[in-house]
């Protein structure tokens, strides 16, 4: 009897493809994105890490790219879609559509930039002593593992065209669509500076918050930006994994918990922290800068097309008729995903305020609980 054949099973074709592209892997419960390292990339022609986060799920990952001073991208086309992030350094995008039309803009520190799907594009360094080092969130592992064919998502030619968008969506200017507190979508492909945005309250979720969910390039990928006043932090929530929260701006730290866990896990922040919180994990955000801090967020399925349950929760979205599930800024006890400040670990707060302290910042939470408020 001959010997049988070892079996082709428990395959993972993104990960294949990523070892055979030689590219460093960085995993972590968190990484601080500026320091992690990186190594030349033929396919791109710069040095370029993976990221592969222990809450990433089943869809997303990270890319970081290092732009050498006076260096540049090789062309590249895909049909996964990528969100930029510019984390230092300064320089420019040149995007080509099938149709033939051309886009361009300048990006620097804070910047974030969608690649339309399957658009030609290269990224330009406009600096000749400075590095600069972007990051982007994919969809990569999604679609490598649905085709499995390396030319089919590098080598494709098909025309989307419609996704090129409005010539000013690569100028700075986008649309803003009011539609609920929460879900105020600016429809865009560049935002200059998140720093900078404008957002628009969601007091639902806590402490006095801001946020602006986006839809760029048309495309699948998620993306919002919080902020958190001075001396506040945000009600705890959970959701689906994949969900990639990066600090902006200010400092601070999240906890981050399952349901029955005695003790949280810790991240404290600075510019570059990223964490993507695990499947129905809790996570809770604090700000103790002595400035607003702001979070960018990035993973698959968003406003405009949720794609994911979780998803569809978290922005109120029906399916074919299906009540629509009550989910990221209602309490646990009501059936959603938020635990109100009332309801909270009493350690919470304690540390917040040995934190403020600790920076010389004032905590500024006391008119967020209602009993607290009616007692004074
Ligand atoms: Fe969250």
């Amino acid at each position: 009897m001959s010997e049988q054949a070892k079996p082709r099973i428990h395959i993972d074709p993104y990960l294949e493809w990523v070892k055979k592209e030689g590219l460093i892997v960085h995993r972590g419960f968190y990484l601080y994105l500026v320091d992690v390292e990186t190594r030349m990339w033929d396919r791109v022609g710069v040095p370029a890490a993976a990221c592969h986060l222990n809450g990433r799920g089943d869809f997303a990952n990270m890319f970081v790219f290092d732009l050498p001073p006076g260096g540049s991208t090789l062309p590249q086309q895909h049909i996964y879609e990528e969100v930029v992030y510019c984390l230092s350094g300064q320089g420019s995008t040149q995007l080509e559509f099938a149709d033939g039309t051309k886009r361009s803009f300048e990006w620097g520190e804070r910047s974030m930039f969608a690649i339309p799907l399957n658009a030609k594009y290269r990224h330009f360094n406009g600096s000749g002593r400075e590095k600069a080092r972007i990051v982007s969130t994919t969809d990569l592992p999604m679609l490598m593992n649905v085709f499995h064919n390396e030319r089919f998502i590098f080598e494709n030619k098909f025309d989307f065209s419609e996704r090129i968008g409005k010539e000013n969506h690569y100028g700075g200017d986008g649309d803003l669509v009011m539609i609920r507190p929460g879900n105020n979508l600016w429809e865009t492909n560049f935002v200059p500076d998140l720093d900078a945005i404008e957002l628009k309250p969601w007091g639902e979720r806590g402490g006095g918050s801001t946020n602006i969910m986006f839809v760029l390039a048309d495309g699948l990928m998620h993306a919002h930006i919080s902020e958190m006043p001075l001396g506040t932090y945000k009600k705890a929530h959970k959701h689906g994994a994949g969900v990639h929260v990066m600090c902006v701006s200010g400092t601070g730290y999240s906890l981050l918990w399952f349901d029955g866990d005695k003790d949280y896990e810790r991240i404290d922040w600075k510019h570059g922290m990223v964490f993507p919180p695990a499947e129905q994990q809790f996570h809770q955000h604090f700000n103790t800068s002595k400035r607003p801090a702001r979070y960018f967020a990035t993973g698959v399925g968003g406003l405009r097309y949720p794609f994911l349950a979780h998803m569809r929760k978290a922005t109120g979205a029906t399916r074919d008729g299906d009540k629509a599930e009550v989910g990221a800024a209602t309490s646990v006890k009501l059936g959603g995903d938020q635990i109100e400040y009332e309801d909270q670990d009493q350690r919470i707060q304690p540390l917040f305020d040995a934190e403020c302290s600790k920076n010389g910042i004032q905590q500024n939470m006391d008119g967020f609980f209602p009993n607290k408020a009616a007692a004074e």
